[in-house]
């Protein structure tokens, strides 16, 4: 049986993957219909975003009911349906658990408001100030304070998210259960896999009080008891059963907490989600910026994860993309001069690196931002909200746009690209969201028929589940003061792994260590010429190698 480190997961964005009844939104059915598609590519876990019952304001991560499928995207037979077919192609589900917030249409919220109070102790709820102001001073996620008005009690609830999304209390012991129920509800369906949302920021303390940077993010991110509540769930639910795969979606944590959270030991979770490294195209932390990505910033960071992640039996989530980013070919790469080997590029990074990877829906024909040039094209709660902000801190709308068409969360959330055809095949209907105009010449069809990614992906997917060095070994940083390369060392049991990634376009030529000359290599896989590893290597435009020594088992033995 294979273990995770050896998986590879597919995300898979529900509302815009494929829709089959023509109503424009993305659908199960429409999953269902492309599971042999996914199958060639390799892949062992669909992760999917959330389709349970809701008013959809966060595309889902506000939900009504956690135990029934939103109509538009199908029933419960068609759940059933999509797990039996990808039983039968040997994939698993993994589903997406929203178990900070619910929506404020979820029953408990609203018969919270009518007044029951078992049901108004499942959230948050403060009087304001003295003085009236909110109870405390943080700030939403997606801008404005985190409070609102709890009906006319008089009272706030607390979201940390949309105005929509309002926090439920973990420190009631209720709430663990019916959350509990939740995940074994699933699992008893046969779900496989959960990736659990923002999960390190459910331990909010009985006290709140005021942050002095004014945010608060400190007050309520990796504290202790979310640790004991992770355990506990883990103990109560999936950790009952065998082979259960768990990633928890980790907001501004630490190496630290990322061990704690995923050392096998401390049975929390079996990997976690990190974004340090999607920020460094932020200018002074803030994400609604224009600015180069700094480089030396991204690899340190990845660095760092890697090797703090590996000394502590800690386990990484591996990914540039997901439904909340913007696409990695237009943030770090070049679509326009160097769009296959900018997409693989990215690709080989992430998947011979220690912990497993993760695919986003279009990452495998090298799918990039739409450049939308509306803001009415954009559809996404936190992109109106950051439109607005801008624009009363005074910014005029031409500079506004240039921001959000690089940073909106709808630049990964655009439908997937199938054929040349109108709406690139996705939809008979008018889809919820616009295509990325480049669908003509970006799409599967193209894809499988001339291009050369996916195929690509499918090369780095198989040597995973071949190579004990990919799937299980160390990390080692190499050349880290190298201005535009990224260098790494994998090593298992005597076998080697020496990965070269350029991540520019000008041809660069590097000094290999000594080390990695002594011993006969081969050239493994790569997006340029195969050669032989030579003491000089000129690496080409966004190339990537991986060279690939088998030691002398003897010596490995002996050393
Ligand atoms: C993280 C999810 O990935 C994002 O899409 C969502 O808006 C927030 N959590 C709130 O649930």
């Amino acid at each position: 049986m294979s273990t995770f480190h050896e998986k590879v997961v597919y995300q898979i964005y529900p509302k815009s993957f494929k829709d089959s009844n023509g109503d424009g939104v993305g659908d199960l059915k429409g999953i269902i219909e492309k599971i042999p598609y996914l199958a060639d590519l390799g892949v062992d876990v669909l992760w999917i975003n959330p389709f349970f019952i809701s008013p959809q304001k966060d595309n889902g991560y506000d939900i009504a009911n956690y135990v029934e499928i939103d109509p538009l995207f199908g029933t419960m037979e068609d759940f059933e349906e999509l797990i039996a077919v990808t039983h039968k192609y040997k994939m698993e589900i993994m589903l997406d658990m929203v178990l900070n917030h619910t929506s404020i249409e979820h029953d408990w919220f609203q018969r919270a408001l009518k007044g029951e109070k078992k049901y108004q102790d499942y959230y948050i709820l403060r009087e304001p100030k003295a003085d009236g102001s909110h109870p405390t001073n943080w700030v939403s996620k997606f801008g404005g304070p985190a409070w609102a008005p709890f009906a006319d009690t008089g009272k706030e609830y607390l979201h940390l998210y949309d105005v929509s999304q309002a926090d439920l209390d973990w420190r009631n012991p209720d709430v663990r259960k019916e959350l509990f129920n939740v995940v074994n509800f699933w699992l008893e369906k046969g779900v496989k896999g959960f990736r659990f949302d923002v999960i390190n920021v459910i331990g909010k303390d009985e006290v709140l009080i005021d942050a002095e940077d004014g945010i608060g993010k400190s007050l309520y991110t990796d504290r202790p008891i979310a640790h004991e509540f992770i355990h506990e769930m883990n103990q109560e639910s999936y950790g009952r059963y065998p082979n259960i795969m768990t990633v928890g979606e980790m907001s501004s944590t630490t190496i630290e907490n990322g061990i704690a959270y995923s050392n096998p030991e401390n049975e929390e979770l079996s990997m976690v989600f990190s974004f340090h490294h999607l920020k460094v195209d932020y200018l002074d932390g803030e994400k609604w910026s224009k600015t180069p990505f700094d480089f030396m910033e991204l690899k340190e960071l990845l660095n760092d994860w890697q090797e703090g992640m590996s000394k502590g039996n800690g386990w990484n989530a591996l990914f540039f993309n997901n439904h909340d980013q913007p696409r990695a070919i237009s943030r770090f790469g070049d679509p326009v001069n160097h769009f296959e080997d900018s997409a693989k590029l990215l690709a080989q990074t992430i998947h011979l690196l220690r912990g497993t990877p993760y695919v986003f829906q279009g990452e495998e024909l090298g799918m990039t931002n739409p450049e939308f040039q509306e803001i009415t094209d954009y559809v996404d709660v936190e992109t109106h909200n950051a439109y607005k902000e801008l624009q009363e801190k005074g910014l005029p709308h031409e500079e506004i746009m240039e921001i959000i068409k690089e940073k909106s969360r709808d630049n990964s959330r655009t439908p997937m690209q199938w054929t040349h055809e109108k709406n690139g095949g996705f939809t008979t209907g008018e889809p919820w969201i616009k295509l990325a105009e480049n669908y003509h010449e970006i799409n599967v069809e193209k894809e499988r028929n001339e291009g050369t990614i996916f195929n690509f992906y499918k090369k780095l997917i198989q040597l995973r589940k071949e190579m004990p060095v990919i799937s299980e070994g160390n990390y080692r940083g190499i050349m880290m003061e190298h201005p535009s390369v990224y260098s790494y060392v994998r090593e298992h049991e005597g076998e080697q792994l020496l990965v070269l990634n350029h991540f520019y376009a000008e041809p660069v030529t590097i000094e290999i260590p000594e080390e990695f000359l002594t011993r006969p290599s081969q050239y493994l896989i790569g997006n340029g010429t195969k050669r032989a590893l030579t003491a000089s290597l000129e690496l080409g435009p966004y190339e990537t190698i991986a060279f690939y020594f088998e030691v002398d088992k003897k010596e490995a033995k002996n050393s």
